[in-house]
């Protein structure tokens, strides 16, 4: 891409300011010592490219797909789209803790967007499957009759469902496992476009017509390439992480009993990699430091998404916590005082970027904002050198996180060959985290072979968005079939 600028990374100047205002030079060298596995160079990023370049093949051949751990999931999106779609979608997006309801006006190549944010309660994500899918639809009910739609028969409809799924069509996608704290019974191998269909009808209030079901992945790429053509890959990094991207069919050996060659469809699909489980067949151990095995181990599903519990936003800030409690029993933080760092989840993300933002801001050091946060916590007597001290561990967890979904990246974009590719970029931690971004851009800069060329883009709200696009290509697609058909 094009940022070439050098500039000093927060963590050099961190270790300036440490020699500087350090009084215990000793301390600081044993959190270095602890903290070291943490720092991951570029050879070791180009080994994990190699090795996760190894497991896209895997997932897509068909003798060793079943047993990949990067499952490379078809999502019969064939087509991003053309700038011709139009029509009204009703859009869900469930992948978080929240769940949202939208309405997508398509005219003249923009999309009007309303939509309303639903909480989904801690015991819904952990309840029964059915009350899951009664809960969005009562949500949807709410929406429509807010939004004046009740009595709209057949409303077409795209559904972002942000878990891994075996898609049998566009509207057909087997739950394979929950992931992200979700954990309702009865989901798993199920297909959910049903079981919404099913709610649904358990209301008899709403009539809508699923066209078609998609990861947020594959939103992004979508939402992107509609208002940029040359986006053709799609990353989230937000509570989970993923990437899809556009793979030719030729390399998709477990496709080939499936697709009809002659189909009159381009010669592409939108694979949704599910990159969060590169790790689990124990490609990561090298990289792997007793931070993240405690983190993986104290989880609901260890063992499992090891990529993404170094990436994403709902590991972040434990992976943290986790380094500052041992460093704190070590006597090296906090004065020693372990209790409250001591809290499974005592430390969200949105701590990270709030501490590396005042980092960048404070230009006196008073780490106010650190101050107030770790006092918050309960951490008594907190000095300015612990403060130092913590925003240095949060600069060294993200920038690990950076680095690992830029080499992530770079291998696909090595793989796609592409000479000018734009990646659509969504999620929590690459919207909100000060620094993540340009720490993203400049290691794919470094790890992407020489021919290439990409630039990064923000893709504003895809998986609403993109779930009515891919609603709106399908539909147009199958008029633009039935037309040639006559
Ligand atoms: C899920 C993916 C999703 C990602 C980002 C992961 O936990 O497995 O399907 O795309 O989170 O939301």
């Amino acid at each position: 891409m094009t940022s070439k600028h050098k500039s000093i990374s927060p963590l050099e100047r961190l270790k300036s300011l440490h020699l500087r205002g350090s009084v215990d030079l000793q301390c600081g060298q044993k959190i270095d010592e602890i903290t070291r596995s943490l720092v991951v160079c570029d050879e070791t990023l180009r080994r994990m490219m190699a090795s996760l370049e190894a497991a896209f093949n895997k997932g897509l051949a068909t003798e060793t797909a079943s047993s990949a751990s990067v499952r490379m999931l078809p999502s019969y999106v064939r087509s991003v789209p053309n700038g011709t779609e139009e029509g009204d979608f009703l859009a869900l997006d469930l992948g978080g803790t929240n769940f949202r309801v939208l309405l997508i006006q398509i005219h003249n190549r923009e999309a009007k967007m309303t939509s309303k944010i639903f909480r989904v309660p801690d015991h819904v994500m952990k309840g029964s499957g059915e009350a899951l899918f009664d809960h969005i639809a009562s949500c949807m009910a709410q929406f429509m009759e807010e939004h004046g739609l009740k009595n709209t028969k057949c409303l077409p409809l795209g559904f972002t469902f942000s878990f891994p799924c075996k898609q049998e069509g566009l509207t057909k996608a087997r739950l394979i496992n929950w992931t992200k704290g979700f954990n309702a019974s009865g989901v798993e191998n199920e297909d959910v476009v049903d079981l919404l269909r099913r709610a649904c009808h358990r209301r008899g209030d709403i009539d809508i017509d699923v066209v078609a079901v998609l990861n947020d992945t594959t939103g992004t790429l979508m939402a992107c390439a509609f208002k940029e053509n040359s986006c053709q890959v799609g990353v989230i990094v937000g509570t989970g992480t993923n990437a899809c991207y556009m793979e030719k069919l030729t390399r998709c050996g477990k496709l080939e009993t499936e697709l009809d060659p002659t189909d009159g469809l381009p010669d592409e699909m939108c694979i949704n990699t599910e990159w969060g489980a590169f790790g689990d067949h124990g490609e990561m151990e090298s990289l792997r430091t007793e931070f993240d095995v405690e983190v993986d181990q104290a989880s609901i599903n260890p063992g499992r998404q090891l990529f993404e519990k170094m990436i994403s936003g709902m590991y972040l800030g434990e992976i943290v916590r986790v380094v500052l409690a041992r460093l704190a029993r070590e006597g090296l933080l906090f004065g020693g005082d372990t209790d409250a760092i001591s809290k499974k989840g005592g430390f969200p993300t949105k701590y990270v970027s709030e501490i590396e933002s005042e980092l960048l801001e404070d230009e006196e050091r008073t780490f106010s904002k650190t101050f107030q946060i770790l006092e918050d916590l309960g951490i008594e007597g907190v000095s300015q050198l612990d403060c130092i001290h913590v925003a240095t561990v949060c600069t060294l967890v993200s920038t690990r996180a950076a680095h690992l979904t830029a080499a992530g990246i770079a291998a696909i974009l090595n793989r796609m060959q592409k000479p000018y590719v734009t990646v659509g970029v969504d999620g929590s931690v690459y919207r909100f985290h000060p620094t993540f971004p340009r720490l993203l851009d400049e290691k794919i800069d470094q790890l992407i072979d020489g021919n290439l060329e990409y630039q990064l883009m923000l893709s504003e709200d895809g998986s609403g968005r993109g779930a009515a696009l891919v609603a709106a290509v399908a539909t147009r697609m199958k008029n633009e079939r039935s037309q040639l058909a006559k």
